[in-house]
Protein backbone atom coordinates (compact mmCIF):
# COMPACT_ATOMS: atom_id res chain seq x y z
CA UNK A 1 0.00 0.00 0.00
CA UNK A 2 2.87 2.35 1.28
CA UNK A 3 4.55 1.53 -2.03
CA UNK A 4 1.92 2.11 -4.36
CA UNK A 5 1.39 5.94 -2.62
CA UNK A 6 5.14 6.71 -2.79
CA UNK A 7 5.29 5.28 -6.85
CA UNK A 8 1.84 7.09 -7.60
CA UNK A 9 3.75 10.73 -5.83
CA UNK A 10 6.48 10.09 -8.13
CA UNK A 11 4.93 9.44 -10.87
CA UNK A 12 3.34 12.77 -10.53
CA UNK A 13 6.20 14.59 -10.12
CA UNK A 14 8.01 13.08 -13.49
CA UNK A 15 4.28 13.83 -15.31
CA UNK A 16 4.33 17.23 -13.82
CA UNK A 17 8.01 18.02 -15.07
CA UNK A 18 8.08 16.68 -18.34
CA UNK A 19 4.34 16.27 -19.89
CA UNK A 20 2.18 18.72 -21.20
CA UNK A 21 -0.63 18.76 -18.43
CA UNK A 22 -2.28 22.10 -18.84
CA UNK A 23 -5.47 22.81 -19.56
CA UNK A 24 -6.64 22.52 -23.48
CA UNK A 25 -9.34 24.77 -24.17
CA UNK A 26 -9.86 26.52 -20.63
CA UNK A 27 -8.41 29.49 -19.01
CA UNK A 28 -8.55 30.97 -15.64
CA UNK A 29 -10.52 33.40 -16.94
CA UNK A 30 -8.68 36.47 -15.55
CA UNK A 31 -8.60 37.85 -19.14
CA UNK A 32 -11.73 38.97 -19.34
CA UNK A 33 -11.19 41.54 -16.93
CA UNK A 34 -9.84 45.06 -16.83
CA UNK A 35 -8.02 47.23 -14.43
CA UNK A 36 -9.31 50.79 -14.06
CA UNK A 37 -6.60 53.05 -14.75
CA UNK A 38 -6.28 55.71 -12.30
CA UNK A 39 -4.84 58.92 -14.45
CA UNK A 40 -5.06 60.71 -11.10
CA UNK A 41 -2.76 58.33 -9.18
CA UNK A 42 -1.60 60.05 -5.81
CA UNK A 43 0.91 56.88 -5.02
CA UNK A 44 4.28 57.16 -3.98
CA UNK A 45 5.75 53.71 -6.03
CA UNK A 46 8.24 53.04 -3.25
CA UNK A 47 5.58 53.16 -0.19
CA UNK A 48 2.95 50.45 -1.86
CA UNK A 49 3.18 48.10 0.72
CA UNK A 50 2.25 44.22 -0.71
CA UNK A 51 2.34 43.03 3.37
CA UNK A 52 -0.64 40.79 4.94
CA UNK A 53 -1.69 38.57 7.55
CA UNK A 54 -2.67 35.14 6.97
CA UNK A 55 -2.90 32.56 9.57
CA UNK A 56 -1.70 35.47 12.60
CA UNK A 57 1.72 35.86 10.80
CA UNK A 58 2.24 38.76 9.05
CA UNK A 59 3.31 37.52 5.53
CA UNK A 60 5.71 39.41 2.80
CA UNK A 61 3.20 38.72 0.09
CA UNK A 62 -0.38 37.87 -0.67
CA UNK A 63 1.08 34.28 -1.60
CA UNK A 64 1.47 30.78 -0.71
CA UNK A 65 3.66 28.15 -2.60
CA UNK A 66 0.69 25.64 -2.79
CA UNK A 67 0.72 21.86 -1.47
CA UNK A 68 2.76 19.67 -3.68
CA UNK A 69 4.94 17.10 -2.68
CA UNK A 70 6.22 14.80 0.23
CA UNK A 71 6.23 10.96 0.87
CA UNK A 72 8.81 10.04 -1.46
CA UNK A 73 13.14 10.23 -1.35
CA UNK A 74 13.22 12.84 -4.02
CA UNK A 75 10.45 14.34 -2.70
CA UNK A 76 13.09 15.75 0.61
CA UNK A 77 15.37 17.81 -1.64
CA UNK A 78 12.15 19.29 -3.28
CA UNK A 79 10.59 20.38 -0.62
CA UNK A 80 13.56 21.67 1.03
CA UNK A 81 14.22 24.40 -1.59
CA UNK A 82 10.72 25.17 -1.55
CA UNK A 83 10.68 25.91 2.28
CA UNK A 84 13.95 27.71 1.46
CA UNK A 85 12.37 29.58 -0.76
CA UNK A 86 9.35 30.98 1.43
CA UNK A 87 10.99 31.67 4.27
CA UNK A 88 13.22 33.92 2.67
CA UNK A 89 10.39 35.40 1.02
CA UNK A 90 8.45 35.18 4.21
CA UNK A 91 5.34 33.51 2.13
CA UNK A 92 3.34 30.50 3.54
CA UNK A 93 4.41 26.81 2.43
CA UNK A 94 2.11 23.82 1.63
CA UNK A 95 3.00 20.58 2.03
CA UNK A 96 2.14 17.32 0.14
CA UNK A 97 -0.66 14.73 0.73
CA UNK A 98 0.24 13.44 3.90
CA UNK A 99 -1.67 10.05 3.42
CA UNK A 100 2.22 8.13 2.71
CA UNK A 101 3.10 9.20 6.36
CA UNK A 102 0.01 7.53 7.51
CA UNK A 103 1.18 4.03 6.21
CA UNK A 104 4.51 4.06 7.51
CA UNK A 105 7.27 6.15 8.47
CA UNK A 106 9.93 5.75 5.63
CA UNK A 107 9.42 8.87 4.41
CA UNK A 108 8.51 11.14 7.08
CA UNK A 109 11.55 13.59 6.86
CA UNK A 110 10.14 14.04 3.53
CA UNK A 111 7.46 15.91 5.30
CA UNK A 112 9.20 17.50 8.34
CA UNK A 113 11.90 19.11 6.29
CA UNK A 114 9.23 21.63 5.37
CA UNK A 115 8.82 23.06 8.93
CA UNK A 116 12.64 22.85 9.65
CA UNK A 117 13.16 25.49 6.62
CA UNK A 118 10.37 27.68 6.87
CA UNK A 119 10.25 27.97 10.85
CA UNK A 120 9.51 31.83 10.29
CA UNK A 121 6.09 31.14 8.20
CA UNK A 122 2.82 29.43 8.02
CA UNK A 123 3.20 25.96 6.65
CA UNK A 124 -0.12 23.83 5.93
CA UNK A 125 -0.41 20.49 6.62
CA UNK A 126 -2.71 18.34 3.20
CA UNK A 127 -4.92 15.24 3.52
CA UNK A 128 -7.50 14.26 0.88
CA UNK A 129 -10.96 13.97 1.42
CA UNK A 130 -11.37 10.85 -0.01
CA UNK A 131 -8.97 10.04 3.14
CA UNK A 132 -11.18 11.53 5.17
CA UNK A 133 -14.10 10.00 4.44
CA UNK A 134 -13.20 6.56 4.93
CA UNK A 135 -11.22 6.73 8.27
CA UNK A 136 -12.82 5.33 10.78
CA UNK A 137 -10.91 7.32 13.26
CA UNK A 138 -9.50 10.83 12.72
CA UNK A 139 -7.07 11.08 15.58
CA UNK A 140 -4.28 10.20 13.46
CA UNK A 141 -4.81 13.39 11.39
CA UNK A 142 -3.72 15.10 14.83
CA UNK A 143 -0.21 13.23 13.85
CA UNK A 144 -0.25 14.83 10.55
CA UNK A 145 -0.54 18.49 12.22
CA UNK A 146 2.35 17.64 14.27
CA UNK A 147 4.49 16.07 12.31
CA UNK A 148 4.53 19.32 10.32
CA UNK A 149 4.09 21.73 12.66
CA UNK A 150 1.12 23.08 11.12
CA UNK A 151 -0.64 26.26 11.09
CA UNK A 152 -3.59 24.78 9.58
CA UNK A 153 -4.82 21.77 7.62
CA UNK A 154 -6.04 21.28 4.26
CA UNK A 155 -8.40 18.73 2.77
CA UNK A 156 -7.79 18.24 -0.87
CA UNK A 157 -11.03 17.77 -2.70
CA UNK A 158 -10.29 15.54 -5.81
CA UNK A 159 -13.08 14.20 -7.22
CA UNK A 160 -12.23 14.55 -11.02
CA UNK A 161 -8.36 12.75 -9.51
CA UNK A 162 -10.07 9.87 -8.42
CA UNK A 163 -12.57 9.14 -10.78
CA UNK A 164 -9.34 9.16 -13.50
CA UNK A 165 -6.93 7.45 -11.52
CA UNK A 166 -6.95 3.43 -11.94
CA UNK A 167 -6.75 3.02 -8.45
CA UNK A 168 -9.12 5.93 -7.45
CA UNK A 169 -11.24 6.01 -4.39
CA UNK A 170 -15.27 6.74 -5.32
CA UNK A 171 -16.74 6.95 -2.23
CA UNK A 172 -16.80 10.25 -0.81
CA UNK A 173 -20.01 9.36 1.26
CA UNK A 174 -19.97 11.38 4.65
CA UNK A 175 -17.30 13.53 3.32
CA UNK A 176 -19.23 16.63 4.85
CA UNK A 177 -19.89 15.16 8.37
CA UNK A 178 -16.07 13.84 8.98
CA UNK A 179 -15.22 18.03 7.83
CA UNK A 180 -16.97 18.96 10.47
CA UNK A 181 -16.05 16.68 12.99
CA UNK A 182 -12.04 16.83 12.05
CA UNK A 183 -12.48 20.91 12.33
CA UNK A 184 -13.88 20.04 15.83
CA UNK A 185 -10.99 17.83 16.57
CA UNK A 186 -8.30 19.99 15.58
CA UNK A 187 -6.52 22.83 17.25
CA UNK A 188 -5.78 24.06 14.13
CA UNK A 189 -7.81 25.79 11.25
CA UNK A 190 -9.00 23.45 8.68
CA UNK A 191 -8.66 25.11 5.07
CA UNK A 192 -10.68 23.17 1.93
CA UNK A 193 -8.90 23.06 -1.26
CA UNK A 194 -9.89 21.74 -5.05
CA UNK A 195 -6.88 20.33 -7.22
CA UNK A 196 -8.09 22.34 -10.17
CA UNK A 197 -11.61 21.70 -11.15
CA UNK A 198 -12.77 24.54 -8.72
CA UNK A 199 -14.62 25.63 -5.55
CA UNK A 200 -17.75 27.82 -6.74
CA UNK A 201 -19.91 29.43 -4.18
CA UNK A 202 -22.28 26.95 -3.06
CA UNK A 203 -19.88 24.03 -2.81
CA UNK A 204 -18.07 26.62 -0.74
CA UNK A 205 -21.20 27.60 1.55
CA UNK A 206 -21.25 24.17 2.57
CA UNK A 207 -18.02 23.78 3.25
CA UNK A 208 -17.89 26.44 5.54
CA UNK A 209 -21.06 25.36 7.03
CA UNK A 210 -18.66 22.62 8.67
CA UNK A 211 -16.56 24.82 10.06
CA UNK A 212 -13.59 25.36 7.56
CA UNK A 213 -11.45 28.54 7.77
CA UNK A 214 -10.08 29.37 4.14
CA UNK A 215 -11.02 27.95 0.72
CA UNK A 216 -8.51 27.58 -1.83
CA UNK A 217 -10.18 27.26 -4.92
CA UNK A 218 -8.16 26.00 -6.74
CA UNK A 219 -9.65 26.29 -10.42
CA UNK A 220 -9.46 25.27 -13.55
CA UNK A 221 -7.03 26.74 -16.21
CA UNK A 222 -3.89 25.63 -15.32
CA UNK A 223 -3.05 21.84 -14.27
CA UNK A 224 -5.26 19.42 -15.10
CA UNK A 225 -5.04 17.07 -12.61
CA UNK A 226 -7.70 14.69 -14.84
CA UNK A 227 -4.78 14.97 -17.88
CA UNK A 228 -2.07 14.11 -15.31
CA UNK A 229 -3.96 10.88 -14.39
CA UNK A 230 -4.80 9.84 -17.92
CA UNK A 231 -0.90 10.01 -18.72
CA UNK A 232 -0.65 7.32 -15.93
CA UNK A 233 -2.57 4.83 -17.58
CA UNK A 234 -0.82 2.45 -20.38
CA UNK A 235 -4.58 2.56 -21.72
CA UNK A 236 -5.89 5.71 -21.22
CA UNK A 237 -9.86 5.37 -21.96
CA UNK A 238 -10.13 7.89 -25.15
CA UNK A 239 -14.37 8.71 -24.36
CA UNK A 240 -12.79 10.55 -21.32
CA UNK A 241 -11.52 12.64 -23.43
CA UNK A 242 -14.03 15.49 -22.30
CA UNK A 243 -12.47 15.31 -18.61
CA UNK A 244 -9.46 16.62 -19.88
CA UNK A 245 -10.88 20.23 -19.36
CA UNK A 246 -13.61 19.46 -16.56
CA UNK A 247 -13.68 22.84 -14.24
CA UNK A 248 -14.56 25.89 -13.00
CA UNK A 249 -12.26 28.66 -14.49
CA UNK A 250 -10.64 30.43 -11.23
CA UNK A 251 -11.98 33.98 -11.62
CA UNK A 252 -15.53 32.76 -11.46
CA UNK A 253 -14.54 30.84 -8.43
CA UNK A 254 -12.90 33.70 -6.69
CA UNK A 255 -15.94 36.07 -8.00
CA UNK A 256 -18.71 34.00 -6.59
CA UNK A 257 -16.90 32.70 -3.56
CA UNK A 258 -16.07 36.25 -2.61
CA UNK A 259 -19.94 37.14 -2.28
CA UNK A 260 -19.77 34.71 0.58
CA UNK A 261 -17.63 36.80 2.52
CA UNK A 262 -20.64 39.46 3.32
CA UNK A 263 -22.05 36.38 5.79
CA UNK A 264 -18.81 34.14 7.10
CA UNK A 265 -15.54 35.50 8.20
CA UNK A 266 -13.13 33.48 5.98
CA UNK A 267 -10.14 33.36 4.34
CA UNK A 268 -10.26 33.14 0.14
CA UNK A 269 -7.47 32.00 -1.29
CA UNK A 270 -7.15 32.04 -5.34
CA UNK A 271 -5.19 29.32 -7.29
CA UNK A 272 -5.31 27.41 -10.48
CA UNK A 273 -3.74 28.78 -13.34
CA UNK A 274 -1.86 31.81 -11.63
CA UNK A 275 1.20 32.59 -13.49
CA UNK A 276 1.71 36.30 -13.33
CA UNK A 277 1.46 39.36 -11.70
CA UNK A 278 -1.47 39.97 -13.45
CA UNK A 279 -2.93 37.00 -12.35
CA UNK A 280 -2.68 37.82 -8.95
CA UNK A 281 -3.79 41.43 -8.99
CA UNK A 282 -6.67 40.68 -10.72
CA UNK A 283 -7.58 37.52 -8.05
CA UNK A 284 -6.90 39.80 -5.23
CA UNK A 285 -9.42 42.58 -7.10
CA UNK A 286 -11.77 40.14 -7.40
CA UNK A 287 -11.95 39.20 -3.78
CA UNK A 288 -9.20 36.72 -2.82
CA UNK A 289 -7.40 37.57 0.40
CA UNK A 290 -3.80 35.40 -0.66
CA UNK A 291 -3.02 33.18 -4.32
CA UNK A 292 -1.12 30.34 -4.59
CA UNK A 293 0.16 28.71 -7.74
CA UNK A 294 1.36 24.82 -7.57
CA UNK A 295 3.33 23.92 -10.98
CA UNK A 296 4.42 27.17 -12.45
CA UNK A 297 6.76 26.84 -9.17
CA UNK A 298 7.43 23.29 -9.16
CA UNK A 299 8.96 23.30 -12.60
CA UNK A 300 10.98 26.66 -11.48
CA UNK A 301 12.54 24.56 -8.50
CA UNK A 302 13.66 22.01 -10.81
CA UNK A 303 15.18 24.19 -13.42
CA UNK A 304 16.85 26.70 -11.04
CA UNK A 305 16.82 25.95 -7.36
CA UNK A 306 14.91 27.84 -4.22
CA UNK A 307 16.87 30.92 -5.77
CA UNK A 308 15.01 30.58 -9.38
CA UNK A 309 11.51 30.43 -6.72
CA UNK A 310 12.49 33.52 -5.09
CA UNK A 311 13.55 35.30 -8.18
CA UNK A 312 10.06 34.28 -9.71
CA UNK A 313 7.72 35.15 -7.14
CA UNK A 314 9.34 38.90 -6.73
CA UNK A 315 9.31 39.35 -10.27
CA UNK A 316 5.90 38.53 -9.93
CA UNK A 317 5.38 40.94 -7.16
CA UNK A 318 6.93 44.29 -8.94
CA UNK A 319 4.34 43.46 -11.60
CA UNK A 320 1.86 43.93 -9.03
CA UNK A 321 3.32 47.25 -7.34
CA UNK A 322 3.17 48.42 -10.80
CA UNK A 323 -0.33 47.57 -11.07
CA UNK A 324 -1.23 48.56 -7.92
CA UNK A 325 0.45 52.23 -8.65
CA UNK A 326 -1.37 52.58 -11.78
CA UNK A 327 -4.88 51.73 -10.26
CA UNK A 328 -4.27 53.56 -6.99
CA UNK A 329 -3.63 50.91 -4.33
CA UNK A 330 -1.35 51.88 -1.44
CA UNK A 331 -2.28 48.54 0.18
CA UNK A 332 -3.20 45.23 -0.64
CA UNK A 333 -7.03 46.27 0.60
CA UNK A 334 -7.37 48.75 -1.71
CA UNK A 335 -6.93 46.12 -4.85
CA UNK A 336 -10.06 45.46 -4.69
CA UNK A 337 -13.48 45.25 -6.52
CA UNK A 338 -13.52 48.85 -7.23
CA UNK A 339 -10.38 48.78 -9.28
CA UNK A 340 -11.73 46.24 -11.70
CA UNK A 341 -14.36 45.87 -14.44
CA UNK A 342 -15.43 43.21 -17.14
CA UNK A 343 -13.10 44.02 -20.58
CA UNK A 344 -16.11 44.78 -22.58
CA UNK A 345 -16.78 47.64 -20.69
CA UNK A 346 -13.52 48.87 -21.09
CA UNK A 347 -14.40 49.34 -24.80
C1 LIG B 1 3.83 18.06 -8.49
C2 LIG B 1 2.51 18.42 -7.90
C3 LIG B 1 1.99 17.65 -6.86
C4 LIG B 1 0.78 17.99 -6.26
N1 LIG B 1 0.34 17.29 -5.16
C5 LIG B 1 -0.72 17.77 -4.43
C6 LIG B 1 -1.04 17.21 -3.16
O1 LIG B 1 -0.43 16.27 -2.68
N2 LIG B 1 -2.10 17.76 -2.48
C7 LIG B 1 -2.83 18.81 -2.98
O2 LIG B 1 -3.74 19.32 -2.32
N3 LIG B 1 -2.55 19.32 -4.21
C8 LIG B 1 -1.51 18.84 -4.92
N4 LIG B 1 -1.20 19.41 -6.13
C9 LIG B 1 -2.17 20.34 -6.75
C10 LIG B 1 -1.82 21.81 -6.55
O3 LIG B 1 -1.72 22.15 -5.20
C11 LIG B 1 -2.83 22.74 -7.27
O4 LIG B 1 -4.06 22.75 -6.60
C12 LIG B 1 -3.08 22.41 -8.74
O5 LIG B 1 -1.92 21.91 -9.38
C13 LIG B 1 -3.58 23.62 -9.51
O6 LIG B 1 -2.68 24.70 -9.41
P1 LIG B 1 -1.66 25.12 -10.59
O7 LIG B 1 -2.51 25.39 -11.81
O8 LIG B 1 -0.97 26.33 -10.06
O9 LIG B 1 -0.72 23.96 -10.79
C14 LIG B 1 0.02 19.09 -6.76
C15 LIG B 1 0.54 19.84 -7.82
C16 LIG B 1 1.76 19.53 -8.39
C17 LIG B 1 2.26 20.36 -9.53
Amino acid sequence: MSEDTSHRKRDHINICLNEDISFRTKTNGFEKYDFIHNAVTTQDFTKIDLATKFLNYKISFPFMISCMTGGTKQAENINEMLSTAANMLKIPVGVGSQRQALENDSFHDSYKVIRKNAKDVPVVGNIGGAEVARMKSLKEIRKLVDLVEADAMVVHLNPLQELIQPEGNRNFSGLLKKIEKLVKLLDVPVIAKEVGSGIEKSAAKKLLDAGCKGIDVAGAGGTSWSAVEMKRKNNPNENENYLWDWGLPTSYCVRTVSELKKKYKFTLIASGGITSGIDISKALALGADITASARPIFIQVMDHGFEGVVDLIESWFEDVKKIMFLTGSKNIGQLNRSKIIKSEAAV
